[in-house]
């Protein structure tokens, strides 16, 4: 069977990681051979580049640097990992990847649109998604569960680095998602995620029975 590479995208707080576990188990009892994976990290390399990009620890990251950095992650990851899986025929659920670049280093930090693409192109090896799944959410809500009661043992309530960002720097992120969605239609869909955990998988679940095919 054909393998397939499915991004999962949007907003901090959005539903992402819930929603891919969700989509893995869905796949899975489709019979398919599924892997979860997310970005920045999904390999040994690239968890220790996560740990270090988002810790709150270092204020003085310069955005050029989280740029590279987040590069480099995936560069490991497309290699390591998702190409490979793919060529074997597995399904691979990706939380965040090369959109996320575009959104948050290009809408949100303000990085060249055309050098973005480059940077994403030398990335990837070329490598794209043939689904990406954007869980829109109003920037408020979606900070609202991140940093909210139900995360705040996990997180002590503080964020991560990118969490950290203001109200602004959220609002762009989500404009570039729903740019990215308008732009290439085809690819990438937009899930309504102010619903409960349950209505949005289960419009997941048909945008991807639909791309399965
Ligand atoms: N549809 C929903 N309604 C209410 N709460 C939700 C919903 N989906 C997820 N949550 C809760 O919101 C919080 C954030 O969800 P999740 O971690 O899945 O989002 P995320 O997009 O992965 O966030 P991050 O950007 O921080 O990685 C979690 O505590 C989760 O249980
Ligand atoms: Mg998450």
């Amino acid at each position: 069977m054909k393998g397939r590479f499915i991004t999962i995208e949007g907003p901090e707080g959005c539903g992402k990681s819930t929603q891919s576990e969700i989509l893995v188990n869905y796949l899975k009892g489709l019979g398919r051979e599924v892997i979860l994976t997310r970005e920045p990290g999904g390999t040994r390399v690239g968890e220790e580049i996560r740990a270090l990009v988002l810790s709150a620890k270092y204020e003085e990251m310069e955005p050029l640097t989280e740029l590279l950095l987040m590069a480099a992650s995936r560069a490991q990851h497309v290699l390591e990992k998702i190409r490979p899986a793919v060529e074997a025929g597995t399904v691979v659920v990706c939380s965040r990847f090369t959109d996320a670049t575009i959104a948050y280093q290009g809408y949100a930090r303000g990085f060249d649109r055309a050098l973005l693409k480059t940077m994403n192109d030398i990335a990837t090896g070329g490598v794209k998604p043939d689904l990406t799944l954007v869980i829109d959410i109003d920037v408020t809500t979606g900070l609202r569960r991140a940093f909210g009661v139900e995360k705040a043992e996990a997180k002590s309530g503080e964020g991560d680095r990118l969490e950290k960002e203001d109200i602004g720097f959220h609002e762009r992120v989500r404009k570039g998602y729903l740019d990215l969605a308008q732009a290439e239609p085809g690819r990438v869909k937009v899930i309504d995620g102010s619903g409960t955990i349950e209505q949005v998988s289960a419009a997941i679940q048909r945008t991807v029975a639909a791309v399965l095919k």
